[in-house]
């Protein structure tokens, strides 16, 4: 699809969007900056937009393959891609497999076990609140979202996006911990998953020696980040 890049819309941690000349449709330019504890840890690692972008490329594609509609539409460049234009519902949505991260410090589960079950967790989007967690009723009295129901679909998405994940890449000897979703409502009101999956959004373990192959990596200053992206765009690509 040939499109003009107008001027940027937005920039946030990890992209840039642009408008176009098409008001559907908007330019989203990874970024190679890195951060973590909002945005209190600062980095950059050069390579890392372009790795982003063709792993989120690849994931979404996998994702429209089996019936999830997302924002995506085609890559353009290395660390470019065109998305339908969606209004973000401003709730981040959490799935977890393993218990890691802030799960093990809010309620002591024991960092790497294996939970009963797919959690979903929603985080109410703003950083001036460093991002807390909420429920169904405050999502509602936020105003995120007009109806229960539409909190219901996300979960449901959370959950098929989860599945086809974890299948797609137990087959690549990688363990998807736990990964953060966003959502957006394009100009047909259609529900969307939207920003990105990727290394900054994902935890990936080696399914044998449990290395982290994510943004953990950069959060907790164990170098190899770079490293770790690539890898996990080569066993994506493993086909
Ligand atoms: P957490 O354990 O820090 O709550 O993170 C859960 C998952 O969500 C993990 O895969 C990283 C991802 N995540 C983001 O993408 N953005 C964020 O701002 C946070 C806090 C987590
Ligand atoms: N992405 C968030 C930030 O930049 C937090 C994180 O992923 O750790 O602050």
């Amino acid at each position: 699809m040939q499109v003009e890049q107008k001027e940027k819309l937005y920039e946030g941690k990890g992209k840039k969007l642009y408008k176009t000349n098409d008001e559907n449709f908007v330019l989203a330019e990874f970024k190679d900056d890195l951060t973590a504890f909002n945005a209190q840890k600062k980095g950059n690692e050069e390579g890392k937009g372009a790795l982003n972008c063709k792993i989120s490329s690849e994931i979404f594609k996998l994702l429209e393959k089996r019936g999830i509609k997302t924002h995506y539409v085609e890559t353009l460049a290395d660390n470019l891609m065109l998305c339908q234009f969606v209004e973000i519902i401003p709730i981040e949505v959490v799935v977890r497999n393993i218990a890691t991260g802030s799960l093990t410090k809010r309620l002591g589960i024991k960092e790497g076990e294996r939970l009963p079950f797919a959690l979903v967790e929603f985080y109410y989007k703003d950083d001036s609140l460093g991002d807390p967690l909420i429920n169904d009723e405050h999502a509602l009295i936020l105003g995120c979202v007009k109806s229960i129901e539409i909190l219901e679909h996300l979960r449901k998405i959370g959950r098929d996006v989860n599945e086809v994940l974890c299948e797609f890449f137990d087959r690549r000897n990688l363990m998807l911990v736990d990964f953060k979703l966003e959502f957006g409502l394009n100009q047909k009101n259609e529900i969307l998953v939207a920003d990105e999956i990727t290394p900054d959004s994902c935890r990936f373990w080696d399914k044998n020696s449990k290395e982290k192959l994510d943004k953990d990596r950069f959060r907790e200053d164990l170098g190899g980040v770079k490293m770790a992206y690539e890898e996990v765009l080569k066993r994506i690509l493993l086909g």
